[in-house]
């Protein structure tokens, strides 16, 4: 398989579901990830796109470059340290 590491990451592939489409959601409807997941199934089925969906939720951009394994894997572990019963903030 051929992979362009230049391209862009604006969407979760898997339910074809852009992250413009879901910031106007989240937007809509003051939603988390955990809503967004539910009503459109991003981040349910490879799971490659939930560190991008989670920037898009704390940052606004709905457009990014490739993620390294390390960031995407921080970006992971901060929300798991932020859900209740985590321990963490
Ligand atoms: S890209 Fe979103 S679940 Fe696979």
């Amino acid at each position: 398989m051929l992979v362009c590491l230049s391209m862009a990451v604006d969407r979760c592939v898997c339910h074809r579901v852009t992250f413009a489409a879901l910031k106007e959601m989240a937007a809509q409807t003051g939603g988390g990830i955990d809503d967004l997941s539910e009503a459109t199934g991003c981040s349910t089925s490879c799971g490659l796109c939930r560190p991008y969906v989670l920037l898009m939720l704390k940052t606004g951009r709905t457009s990014f470059r490739l993620l390294s394994a390390r960031e995407a894997r921080a970006i992971l572990d901060e929300e798991a340290s932020r859900r209740p019963g985590s321990g963490g903030a």
